[in-house]
């Protein structure tokens, strides 16, 4: 099921993703089990973590969740460019955080041996066929790219049956990545894709009209087709001019 909503800007947009975070992290935990959140490199998730730690913290169970980062750059964790180090300063240092939790890519060990191990970390996460991955944040490049999954890669015949892939020529610096595949996001019940800003227009009319070139497209095709949610949050910036 596919929803679009339209933010009048991207404060607005932080906000509503911090909200979708916090109801279904809530419904999960209620329900008994442990959530699963996937969070997201981008300018965007920075201020919905801001928001979170600031105003939302009491309203998550930290002891019973485990975070994930979608992609990584293959930097130190101290570099401004890490997208954990962007997590962890805006958010995971001011919450109750169960360190037993945080799926951090060791990307010290370098993007190859770094994909494999984050792999078999995310593999002991609950679920049947592929890890169970209750909330996940996708950001989007003006190219269409999400992830660190580029256009033009063949995403599901080169890296389909991982979980994470190695990416060694990225065209967004560094070139050094790892990244969650398409395979991976087969278990995401709800997947929330944030993008703000006149720049991404162009790329959001070609991916909401369908077109599957864009991995952006393919990745929200990929959960719908496996029984997960997408909801797409825009600003009026980016939404298409027919939404
Ligand atoms: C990365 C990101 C990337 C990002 C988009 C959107 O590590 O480069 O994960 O996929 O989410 O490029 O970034 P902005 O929100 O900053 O435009």
């Amino acid at each position: 099921m596919t929803h679009i909503e339209i933010c009048d800007d991207a404060a607005t947009v932080a906000r509503w993703a911090a909200t979708a975070l916090i109801d279904d992290l809530r419904s999960i935990q209620q329900s008994g089990q442990t959530g699963v959140w996937v969070a997201a490199g981008g300018s965007t998730p920075a201020k919905a973590y801001e928001i979170i730690a600031k105003e939302d913290a009491h309203q998550i169970d930290w002891s019973n969740l485990y975070i994930l980062i979608g992609d990584e750059r293959c930097v130190p964790l101290s570099h401004k460019d890490s997208n954990w180090r962007q997590l962890a300063d805006l958010l995971l240092a001011h919450v109750p955080v169960s360190a037993s939790h945080l799926l951090r890519p060791p990307m010290e060990l370098g993007a190859i041996p770094a994909a494999s191990r984050y792999a078999e970390m995310i593999a002991q996460l609950p679920g049947e066929d592929t890890p169970k991955l209750h909330h996940v944040w996708l950001g989007m490049g003006e190219d269409g790219h999400t992830l660190s999954l580029f256009p033009g890669e063949e995403l599901a015949e080169h890296i389909g049956a991982q979980l994470v892939a190695p990416i060694l020529d990225s065209p967004k610096p560094p070139p050094e990545r790892i990244t969650l595949t398409l395979n991976a996001l087969r278990g995401a019940e709800h997947c929330v894709i944030l993008a703000t800003g006149g720049g991404k227009r162009p790329a959001l009319t070609r991916a909401l009209s369908g077109d599957l070139a864009l991995p952006i497209a393919r990745a929200a095709n990929t959960v719908e087709r496996n029984g997960g949610r997408v909801t797409w949050v825009l600003d009026r910036e980016a939404a298409p001019i027919s939404h």
